[in-house]
């Protein structure tokens, strides 16, 4: 087991509230104002274990994570196409098992007290969540031509594993095919469409689709397109925000949630 320098227990940061109040669409959706990019990626490892717990220590509610599937099409959290950034693998993803996988070390090209951290399931991903009180946003990133698959298993260990009693798991992806796809076989749970420039088609997009957030690429963002998503009464949330000062700006044009790599810092910025 790789040693982790980031206790359960450590105390949350000092923050202002992290709640969207005043019954917008974030409100109704029950999006914090920081959602953890990767779990805490600045601290640990991201879409690890340990990168979830530092972001438990950090005080987040909430968590981006990306799925994708192994070869026998398991879940399981991870960014890139293939291994060599974030493990000690080489090659696509998509060409190894789970069991291959799990062979790896995705921790200590981070730092050598991170060494031997797994790539986690989705499963241990929900349960590790689940313990600790926060609720997942998880990004369907399919494999290229996997777009369905993912969504599918996605949804079926999700609803398997998340207690129904709780907020459910805010889906997100790029993928359009995806989220179709989640609408169908979990119609209750919230999506949002991720994009990178807002693509001239985004309103007719999200209505089609029906999702209720747009997640936006932050460096793209102004006040008027704050202004003309809010007024479709879509939620906001801002990726990825690492900076306070640029963390406050986009909260004072509208924006509801940024997602951070440093949710210690983001939070530590609340009004
Ligand atoms: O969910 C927002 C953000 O995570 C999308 O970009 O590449 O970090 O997955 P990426
Ligand atoms: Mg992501």
């Amino acid at each position: 087991m790789p040693h982790d320098p980031i206790p359960d227990n450590a105390p949350p940061a000092d923050t202002g509230t992290d709640d969207n109040d005043g019954g917008g669409p974030a409100a109704l959706l029950g999006l914090p104002r920081v959602i953890g990019h990767r779990g805490a990626a600045a601290s640990a490892p991201e879409n690890t274990v340990a990168s979830f717990r530092a972001a438990a220590a950090a005080g987040a509610t909430m968590v981006e994570f990306d799925v994708k599937l192994t070869s026998d099409s398991q879940a399981v959290a991870f960014h890139d196409e293939t291994l060599e950034r974030t493990t000690n693998g080489q090659g696509r993803i998509r060409d190894l098992s789970l069991g291959e996988l799990r062979r790896l070390d995705a921790g200590g090209w981070f730092e050598p007290v991170f060494a031997g951290e797994e790539i986690p399931t989705l499963e241990a991903v929900l349960d590790f969540l689940l313990g600790v009180g926060i609720r997942p946003n998880i990004e369907l990133k399919p494999c290229p031509g996997r777009d369905e698959e993912t969504a599918r298993v996605v949804v079926a260990v999700a609803s398997a594993c998340w207690p129904a009693h709780r907020p459910p798991p805010l889906l997100s992806s790029f993928s359009r095919e995806a989220l179709e796809v989640a609408r169908e076989l979990a119609p209750t749970w919230p999506r949002g469409l991720i994009v990178d420039r807002l693509p001239p088609d985004w309103q007719d997009a999200t209505l089609a689709l029906g999702v209720s957030a747009l997640h936006c690429q932050q460096r793209h963002l102004s006040p008027v397109a704050v202004e003309e998503i809010r007024r479709t009464g879509l939620a906001i949330v801002a990726w990825t925000v690492n900076d306070s000062d640029r963390a406050r700006t986009l909260w004072k044009w509208g924006v509801d949630a940024v997602v951070s790599d440093s949710p210690d810092v983001i939070l530590g910025a609340l009004p």
